[in-house]
């Protein structure tokens, strides 16, 4: 299977694809990252992923005359390299209608608490701040909400008395690098479907 992965930060957790699929091997786990995307420039995930030997693009949606420009066109440089699968792994722009239209129902995000609480870009912060005991991370299918899809896979992460959030952000990213690196390889090898809001992957 093919994989773009989509950044906009450090890059760690495509980092940790990177090197899953190096260590197992293309055939065993049962995909390739084949470009990876972001909406700005010199950020480190761009460099690992140079590093790795991949292409690159970038579409800032301040170069584009409006935000459905912008969606069109990250569809087609993400399109342009014909993935099976898209994953936003710290992509913090939400994808538009044209995204959605060619890659909805394949293109996985991860997002650093337990879903359906704290969506949005804050996640981290807003569980510390509501004073919750534990959080975690979620993998789940891009819809047309914001961190609203279909969840696939959750990792439980506690909170402690001394978090601060970037303490906190520390230890989901552990996790969630280890669940987004399972997820993604079983949905290469097995393939799944979407029943409502139910992802089943044999
Ligand atoms: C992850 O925690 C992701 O869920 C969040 O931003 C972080 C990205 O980290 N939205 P990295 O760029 O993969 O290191």
């Amino acid at each position: 299977k093919r994989l773009v992965v989509l950044v906009s930060g450090s890059g760690t957790n495509l980092q940790a694809l990177l090197d899953a699929v190096a260590a197992q091997g293309v055939e065993s786990f049962g995909a390739e990252i084949v470009a990876v995307g972001a909406d700005r420039e010199d950020i480190a995930g761009l460099e690992r992923a140079e590093r790795a030997g991949l292409p690159t693009f970038v579409c800032r949606v301040k170069d584009h005359a409006s935000r459905e420009d912008w969606d069109r066109a990250l569809a087609e440089a993400t399109a342009a390299y014909e993935p099976d699968l898209v994953v936003s792994a710290g992509f913090m722009k939400i994808v538009g209608k044209e995204f959605l239209a060619r890659f909805g129902g394949r293109c996985v995000n991860t997002h650093p608490a337990l879903l359906p609480s704290f969506p949005g870009a804050h996640g981290v912060r807003d569980a510390l701040a509501y004073g919750a005991k534990v959080t975690g991370c979620t993998v789940h299918f891009v819809d047309d909400g914001v961190d609203t899809g279909p969840i696939i896979a959750q990792g439980v992460v506690e909170i402690r008395d001394e978090d601060d959030e970037s303490a906190l952000h520390e230890r989901i990213k552990e996790v969630e690098r280890t669940l987004l690196v399972d997820v993604v390889g079983r949905l290469a090898r097995n393939g799944f479907s979407i029943e409502g809001r139910k992802v089943v992957i044999p």
